[in-house]
């Protein structure tokens, strides 16, 4: 009789693997983190970068923390504490549920996490590598959680190496933190880079949040939009079409407080200022759906 074939990946393995699908570059990174320190009820949260996310991507949040045994369930795959069965999946209000995200980020980078719930005397901080834990101890630490993603692909050179330059992934992660602070603007957000501070946005309401994004001039350019209806709401602003841009970049949808592309509701909006805005010039757009 022939020799067995086949074998079953050892964990580790099959993270890095699964680390491919979630993330493709430092933003990807950044948009985890901050949607669990959103999901942890963090209401002030300070993302740190170097070298555009390549060497570091650390976030520090005020939310929830964690006790020690969840602290290393965290970076297990499937792992979440957000999802206990299949009919969750249709009421869920988190970000998070797949409990992936932590795993595979382990799995090709230097992660240390340090995390404290309020009702606890000491945190927990973490040392993990490659998806191997390095050590365990008990730490001081304030109420909350702070993760540090050192060195992204440090394992998986031909990945690193395809990353762009430092500029165009700091571009990435700046574009991800403001996809997520325009819905959440009940969160105060920082952002330094390489010891810069890039953005500082103040929790306060929606238009305040969009004016500290793209400047104090964009109020005069937006119209509040609302419409309610049995299964659905829309609400937020688009722009006068005397304020048409050059550049795409200022068009979002949302669907219940997520970032969305969609070329079909993009196409109605095209349709709705065909006959206001010149060619080449394009609406700007904050559009909010609700189920
Ligand atoms: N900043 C944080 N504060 C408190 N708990 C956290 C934090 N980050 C992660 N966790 C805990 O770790 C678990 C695993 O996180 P992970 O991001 O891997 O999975 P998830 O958020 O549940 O799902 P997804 O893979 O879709 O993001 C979470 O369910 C949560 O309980
Ligand atoms: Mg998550």
């Amino acid at each position: 009789m022939l020799k067995n074939k086949i074998i079953l990946l050892p964990d580790h393995v099959a993270n890095q693997i699964a680390a491919g699908e979630v993330v493709q570059r430092p933003a990807s990174v950044v948009k985890e983190l901050l949607e669990n320190a959103i999901d942890a009820g963090g209401k002030q949260l300070k993302l740190i970068i170097k070298d555009g996310g390549k060497t570091l991507i650390q976030v520090i949040d005020n939310g929830d923390g964690m006790n020690p045994f969840d602290a290393r369930m965290c970076f297990e795959r499937h792992a979440t504490s957000k999802l206990s069965s299949s009919d969750d999946l249709f009421t869920l209000t988190t970000k998070g549920f797949r409990g992936e995200a932590l795993a595979s980020i382990a799995a090709i980078a230097q992660v240390e996490l340090k995390t404290k719930q309020q009702e606890d005397l000491v945190g927990q901080q973490i040392i993990i590598e490659g998806g191997k834990l390095k050590s365990q101890l008990d730490c001081q630490t304030p109420t909350g959680t702070n993760i540090l993603v050192k060195n992204l692909f440090y394992n998986i050179p031909a990945r690193r190496n395809f990353l762009k330059t430092d500029q165009i992934e700091q571009k990435h992660v700046i574009d991800e933190l403001e996809r997520l602070a325009i819905p959440h603007n009940d969160v105060h957000f920082i952002l330094q880079s390489n010891g810069n501070d890039l953005l500082n946005l103040p929790a306060g309401n929606l238009m305040q949040r969009i004016k500290s994004i793209i400047g104090s001039y964009i109020q005069k350019e937006l119209v509040p939009i609302g419409e309610d209806t049995s299964f659905i709401k829309i609400s937020g602003y688009v722009s006068l079409p005397s304020s048409a841009v050059k550049s795409k970049k200022e068009q979002y949808f949302f669907v219940n407080n997520r970032f969305v592309r969609n070329p079909f509701l993009n196409h109605a909006i095209y349709e709705a200022y065909k006959e206001l805005i010149s060619y080449q010039s394009h609406p700007r757009y904050f559009i909010f759906f609700r189920a």
